[in-house]
């Protein structure tokens, strides 16, 4: 693999700013978006007063802790545009997530909110190892997720040629892979594994494309997954994260030099970590919910949102900002089998972790009896599709996931196809549980 650490010349002084400038610029803005929530959104002032606290009670940055949270349902609950802190014709773009129950939540940005995504993008690019001049081949969706468009703009920041695919039709993704050679690919990695599989169908050797960076996220994934992507395309895979509500992907990136966990953009995003429980915030290094308030958003100021994502802040390394863990997973989808907390993350590290299988799987949730029960279709690689080396693969497995994990599941290993595969996001579990 290339070596794309970037010249330190070229990155943003702030990213290698001292850490008291880097509060100092933080606490700044944090009182300015504090009173640019509280004098232009309804509820942030209605929140305020009833806890009893004012903007002007923000004197450092650990004062934050006495603010309100802000949940997704205060999106739906506002919905569709209830939220925004500057008049409607102001924005000049919204997004939404498509909401698998009830209503969608919507995101709007004003001009100057759209240009510092866009810089904030660029900036994870460059850290990503992606060049001004590069071919970057955007495989996000476009449309009203911000994954699309999110990284079109930075792009095009950069300086890159983008090409504009969005997701779907792999087989045509992977021809303008090979014909336009593009260096840079941003899609989210099931979807990657996805066009891997469509090289191999194709006959090509994806160690022989232009790729040299993958710039994977909007879903969990392991550094099982990163070593696995990395080896087949002979390419770096780096981690993107963000979330619509705080601003699309870009919130945080990680370094191709040390790949250890996105650095959160601190100049314009300040994280907590709670327990979820008590909403008590934890000292850096302790796991728990990762929470933001925006700095500098204008169209639409969050103010300590819950994110439901689990991880840890960590030191800054390669640059001066603090990195996040590698997501485990979303409060949301953790599952609890007899008491047993599982993620998917945590079943896709143990599978790319047995031979014989694809990386591809889904979980099944099921009643059994009064109990819950969890079963994991995966599937068998096209060399080792032989029922005997299935019945191995299976067992070796549901060791594997008991030993480590702790739970017991039923392992259906099916032959090469039989997982859905995802064109975006993957469903990793589909729960069939009864509702009584
Ligand atoms: O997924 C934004 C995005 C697009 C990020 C493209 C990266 C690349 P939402 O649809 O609002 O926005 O979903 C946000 O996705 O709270 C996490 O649970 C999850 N997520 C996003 N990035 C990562 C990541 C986009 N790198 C939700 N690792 C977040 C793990 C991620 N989970």
């Amino acid at each position: 693999m290339k070596d794309l650490t970037p010249n330190r010349a070229d990155l943003d002084p702030i990213e290698i700013a001292s850490i008291d400038e880097i509060r100092s610029l933080q606490l700044e803005r944090l009182k300015w978006s504090l009173r640019h929530a509280y004098d232009n959104v309804p509820m942030y002032k209605q929140r305020f007063d009833e806890a009893g606290v004012h903007p002007d009670d923000l004197q450092q940055l650990s004062d934050l802790s006495k603010f309100p949270f802000t949940y997704k349902n205060d999106l739906r609950d506002n919905y569709p545009f209830g939220l925004f802190a500057v008049p409607r014709d102001q924005i000049v773009r919204v997004h939404a997530s498509s909401g698998t129950t009830g209503q969608p939540t919507v995101v709007g940005y004003t001009k100057g909110d759209i240009d510092r995504w866009a810089d904030l993008v660029a900036r994870s690019m460059r850290a990503s190892g992606t060049r001004p001049g590069d071919i970057v081949h955007i495989a996000y969706g476009y449309g009203l997720f911000t994954g699309g468009l999110g990284a079109h703009y930075g792009a095009e920041r950069l300086g890159a040629t983008v090409v504009p695919v969005s997701g779907g039709q792999t087989e045509r993704q992977v021809k303008l892979i090979t014909d336009f050679k593009p260096s840079t690919i941003m899609v989210t990695p099931s979807y990657m594994l996805n066009i891997l599989e469509q090289f191999h169908k194709m006959g090509l050797d994806p160690r022989e494309s232009s790729l040299n960076v993958g710039i994977f996220g909007a879903e969990p994934w392991t550094d099982a997954m990163r070593k696995e992507v990395e080896a087949a395309f002979d390419m770096h895979a780096v981690d993107i994260y963000g979330l619509s509500e705080i601003m699309g992907p870009g919130v945080a990136n990680e370094c191709v030099e040390t790949k250890d966990g996105p650095v959160i953009w601190e100049d314009h995003f300040f994280p907590e970590i709670i327990d979820p429980v008590t909403g008590e915030v934890l000292p850096d290094g302790e796991e728990g919910e990762l929470v933001f308030t925006t700095l500098t958003k204008e169209g639409l100021p969050m103010i300590r949102y819950r994110t439901r994502d689990l991880t840890r802040l960590l030191p800054g390394t390669a640059r001066s900002m603090r990195r996040m863990a590698k997501i485990t997973g979303r409060s949301d989808d953790m599952m609890i089998l007899r008491g047993v907390n599982v993620f998917p993350t945590q079943i896709e590290e143990q599978l790319l972790a047995t031979g014989g299988l694809s990386p591809h799987f889904q979980i099944e949730l099921y009643t059994s009896g009064r109990l819950d029960a969890m079963r994991v279709y995966v599937e068998a690689l096209p060399t080792m599709a032989d029922e005997a080396s299935k019945t191995a693969a299976a067992r070796m497995l549901t060791k594997r996931i008991k030993d480590v994990v702790g739970v017991s599941t039923e392992i259906v290993v099916g032959d090469p196809g039989a997982v859905a595969r995802s064109e975006g996001k993957a469903v990793r579990v589909k729960d069939n549980r009864s509702k009584e």
